[in-house]
């Protein structure tokens, strides 16, 4: 008898980093530098596909070298209203909605899809998400972005509590 077995779907998981006000960024920089966090985000993103809005991945290509490849190893799917709005990188993707953006990425990534900012995606992402991997930081930080509610997640499966370079922070891994 011939066995069907049901595809699995990826999970939608946030990445972020959050101050004590849910801050995560000002005049477009993350108001922090924790090399430890950057280390992190790797671990977790290295062979998956993440989902960036257009003003995070301008960001990000700022601490790359002009035609380095951002997020190696990784696939980006990029969402901006920008109909003529293009870029050269291998592995990266332009598309102009959230659903687009999903649709996209679950063709391409069998076990998680991650979400890595900023406010605006995060804001219409978090509808979607069944996973948040936060790093909170304690402190209270100058912000223009912030970090959706997220109080319907309140099962911590993982808490790591962490000092370096002078900043407090953990961890923390969350599920409804
Ligand atoms: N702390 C962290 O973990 C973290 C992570 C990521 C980002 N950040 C910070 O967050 C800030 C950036 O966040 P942001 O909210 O300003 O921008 P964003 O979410 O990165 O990108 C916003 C852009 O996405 C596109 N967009 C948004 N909604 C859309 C929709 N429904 N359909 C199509 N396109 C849509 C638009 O692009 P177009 O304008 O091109 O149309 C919009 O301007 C920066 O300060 C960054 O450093 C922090």
């Amino acid at each position: 008898m011939t066995q069907f077995t049901t595809p699995k779907k990826p999970i939608i998981s946030l990445i972020a980093a959050i101050g004590e006000n849910r801050e995560l960024g000002y005049q477009g920089k993350i108001p922090w530098h924790i090399k430890e966090d950057f280390i992190y985000f790797k671990k977790k993103t290295l062979g998956h596909v993440i989902i960036m809005g257009r003003k995070t991945f301008d960001s990000l290509l700022k601490f790359y070298k002009k035609g380095d490849q951002p997020l190696p190893k990784r696939i980006i799917i990029i969402i901006t209203r920008n109909k003529d709005y293009q870029v050269i990188y291998k592995d990266c993707f332009v598309v102009h909605s959230i659903k687009q953006a999903i649709q996209l990425a679950k063709e391409k990534e069998k076990t998680e899809i991650f979400i890595s900012g900023g406010g605006q995606i995060y804001e219409k992402g978090i509808k979607l998400a069944d996973k948040l991997y936060l790093t909170i930081v304690k402190g209270k930080f100058k912000a223009d972005t912030f970090f959706p509610d997220y109080s319907r997640f309140k099962k911590a499966i993982k808490e790591d509590k962490k000092e370096s370079g002078g900043y407090r922070y953990s961890f923390l891994e969350l599920k409804k």
